[in-house]
């Protein structure tokens, strides 16, 4: 099949290392069928799908039932990622050997919220995985730091009265995630980076040689914390959004490579969840279908990373960081190839009706964004082509 890429801009397939799925436990707002459909076509041909299910990714029967899950559906490699912690008490840690042995050969676990609790166990999960040479993603969110009267940081927050995460909840979890990494000879990715003080802690931390990397999410590069404003529950999302400032930190250190990549946190929640006042709401937006506009309305279109550097930040940086062989890197003649076709000059307007996923909880509603996949490519085979999807399953 010939595809026309006149005019297109060709890129390998993007790789999103923070994408939640919802199966197994709560397939009425996602699975792996809906959510693969909004991964291909929002370019993707990795996600890595995030541990805090029902059960939890704690053990390798949910981890390869989730990959080959994502294998059926065959749109995009469903990387499931584990729990480092066993269930929701997350007292002890999860058989990371088990899991990272398992079909599924999972190389990244997620601490989802627990070992913040605890830096002897962080330590121990650190100095586990790098015996098992696999990634910890730390969530970043120190959950004692958010009770009571402390508010979601800045002026507009503070005057709306709105409860949340102050910058120092996750600030405080990544400079002494780092330390424990650098002791215990491990590697640390940091989740959902949001603020400045984040992206300067990373650069100090590199800079010591110390072995972390870390992702922005699209709507911690677009929106702010006005938005907060209306106290509707679609803009309640962990981390919180922050102020401009914040904003324009991290676009400065996603461009200059302090921020490793984008992640999407694709967090399908159900209407009943988000369409509501802001303290009832659940956090989390969708997001992989509209990762790439938001990259190019925030970082291309103001000249802070080419088509070149779009490459490296959705594809090449986030495989390298997980360690996939098969993705992010330059392809041999006649290797089937996971691809990329991007309509740079076209807009579009988000309705979230019209997105894969089955929940509509997208930050975007109405907004006209720049920038749209035509075709994705997985090992060859087209998967998404101008919105349609092309599943090795017929049982969507
Ligand atoms: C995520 C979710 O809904 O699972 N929500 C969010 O606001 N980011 C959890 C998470 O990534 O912390
Ligand atoms: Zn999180
Ligand atoms: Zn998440
Ligand atoms: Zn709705």
């Amino acid at each position: 099949e010939v595809v026309d890429g006149k005019g297109q801009i060709l890129l390998p397939g993007f790789v999103d290392l923070h994408t939640h799925l919802r199966e197994p436990g709560r397939e009425d707002t996602e699975t792996v069928d809906s959510g693969s459909a909004a991964a291909a076509r929002g370019g993707y041909t990795a996600v890595f799908a995030m541990a805090n299910t029902d059960p939890v990714a704690d053990s390798v029967v949910v981890t390869d039932h989730v990959w080959r899950r994502g294998r059926e559906v065959g749109l995009v490699d469903v990387h499931p990622v584990g729990a480092v912690t066993v269930g929701l008490e997350g007292r002890q840690l999860a058989e990371m050997g088990t899991m990272a042995a398992g079909v599924g050969r999972v190389k990244m676990f997620s601490d989802d919220g627990k070992c913040v609790h605890d830096p002897l166990l962080m330590r121990r999960a650190l100095e586990y995985s790098a015996s098992l040479g696999v990634l910890i993603a730390q969530h970043a969110e120190e959950p004692r730091l958010t009770v009571g009267a402390v508010a979601h940081e800045g002026p507009t927050a503070a005057r709306l009265g709105l409860t949340g995460w102050p910058r120092a909840a996750e600030e405080s979890v990544v400079a002494r995630d780092a330390l424990l990494a650098r002791d215990a000879g491990a590697r640390v990715h940091i989740c959902h980076a949001s603020t400045a003080g984040t992206v300067e802690l990373v650069r100090w931390a590199r800079s010591q040689g110390i072995s972390i990397s870390a992702e922005v999410t699209p709507h911690h590069l677009l929106l702010d914390d006005s938005r907060l404003e209306s106290y509707d529950g679609i803009n309640r999302v962990n981390p919180p959004l922050r102020e401009k400032s914040d904003v324009e930190a991290l676009r400065r250190g996603l461009a200059d490579g302090t921020i490793d990549c984008v992640a999407t946190d694709h967090a399908p929640h159900a209407e009943q969840d988000k369409c509501c006042e802001f303290s009832q709401a659940r956090p989390g937006m969708l997001g992989l279908e509209t990762a790439l506009s938001i990259v190019i309305e925030t970082m291309v279109r103001p000249g802070l990373l080419d088509w070149r550097g779009v490459a490296k930040v959705m594809s090449e940086r986030p495989a390298e960081i997980v360690g996939l062989d098969d993705q992010g890197r330059p392809i041999e003649v006649g290797e089937p190839a996971n691809l990329v076709l991007v309509d740079p000059d076209t807009e579009w307007t988000v309705r979230g009706r019209e997105l894969a996923s089955i929940s509509h909880n997208t930050p975007y509603e109405d907004m006209t964004l720049p920038g749209k996949v035509t075709t994705t490519v997985l090992r060859g085979r087209i998967t998404a082509r101008d919105g349609e999807v092309f599943p090795l399953t017929g049982e969507r």
